[in-house]
């Protein structure tokens, strides 16, 4: 079998940083290349800069590594999004159109892109929203990956392109910081609890929202990605779901090993955005199709990211 090369666009992202160690570790580090449109602060392993939408760029990095996968973690999140709308959809749809093209020209075999619970909107059922539901977005990022989610599906029934997605919910980790999401607080509250003792949540008390812990959001992604093509019946994006809570239970989970630790709330234009989000996901399909399984809940992420968060 010939050797995967694989292509990290957006490498220095919240979930590129994390995905890019995790596929060296098993792919080889001579098989996994990184790139970005900023340099990585620290120099550790193959790298290119690239601006997803310079296409005639993305067709020279393929060329020049022979990348037969993309994982194409490039994209403004919904808070920022919301700031530069414009920016956002050229940027979100531009960087599929140009990766989806490169596989339907088969210079690459196999493409990973997110989509997200912002597919979602307020006329969604919130409590264990469905695969197959109501999707009427109110936002530019949920606007921008539900277009890709049908384009996505588009390309693979016309031209065959194997591309998997999933839609994430808030991802938490230790090892790389969030930007611009709306779920972001539920990484910082972690940091501000060990250093302060303290946080003020842009999201008020009762705010429940699907969240993932990231060794979960790793195993789902590469385990999708590695899934034999046929078990991979969904080619839009598949719901995924760790775990749901709001802020006052994440407050009380980090309580039981920082006692003396506070909370209050000072809700900002997220709120609205969170709002229109679901509560929780069934990803019975996953589950079902590819063998998804998560391992980690409120307590356990909690004990994890306190003790690594602490060590650093
Ligand atoms: N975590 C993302 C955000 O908040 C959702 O995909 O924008």
């Amino acid at each position: 079998m010939a050797t995967e090369k694989i292509l990290v666009i957006g490498s220095q992202g919240q979930i590129g940083l994390e995905l890019t160690q995790e596929l060296r570790t098993i792919f080889g580090e001579n098989n996994v290349i990184a790139s970005d449109v900023k340099l990585p602060e620290i120099d550790n392993g193959l790298f290119e800069i690239l601006d997803v939408m310079d296409k005639n760029r993305l067709n020279e990095v393929f060329k020049k590594h022979g990348v037969t996968q993309v994982y194409l973690l490039a994209a403004l999140l919904s808070a920022t999004a919301e700031k530069n709308p414009r920016f956002a959809w050229d940027l979100n749809m531009e960087g599929l159109f140009n990766v989806l093209n490169a596989a339907k020209e088969g210079i690459i075999k196999k493409v990973y892109w997110p989509s997200s619970i912002a597919v979602f909107g307020p006329t969604t059922p919130k409590q264990q929203t469905p695969q197959y539901t109501v999707m009427e977005p109110n936002t530019i990022y949920g606007i921008s990956k539900l277009a890709g989610e049908r384009y996505c599906e588009y390309y693979h029934q016309k031209f065959g392109v194997d591309v998997r997605s999933i839609r994430y919910p808030g991802l938490i980790g230790y090892k790389s910081a969030p930007g611009g999401g709306t779920t972001d607080y539920a990484v910082h509250i972690y940091h501000e609890a060990i250093k302060n003792k303290a946080y003020t949540s842009f999201l008020n008390a009762e705010t429940e929202l699907p969240m993932m812990y990231m060794p979960d959001a790793l195993q789902a992604t590469i385990g999708l990605m590695e899934a034999a093509a046929d078990k991979v019946k969904i080619r839009s994006s598949y719901n995924v779901a760790g775990m749901s809570f709001n802020p006052e239970q994440i407050a009380a989970a980090i309580r039981k090993h920082i006692p003396e630790f506070k909370i209050d709330y000072n809700p900002d234009f997220r709120q609205a955005i969170a709002d229109s989000w679901p509560q929780s996901i069934n990803d019975s399909f996953a589950k079902e199709h590819w063998g998804w399984q998560p391992k980690f809940n409120l307590e356990t992420m909690t004990e994890d990211m306190l003790n690594n968060l602490k060590g650093h």
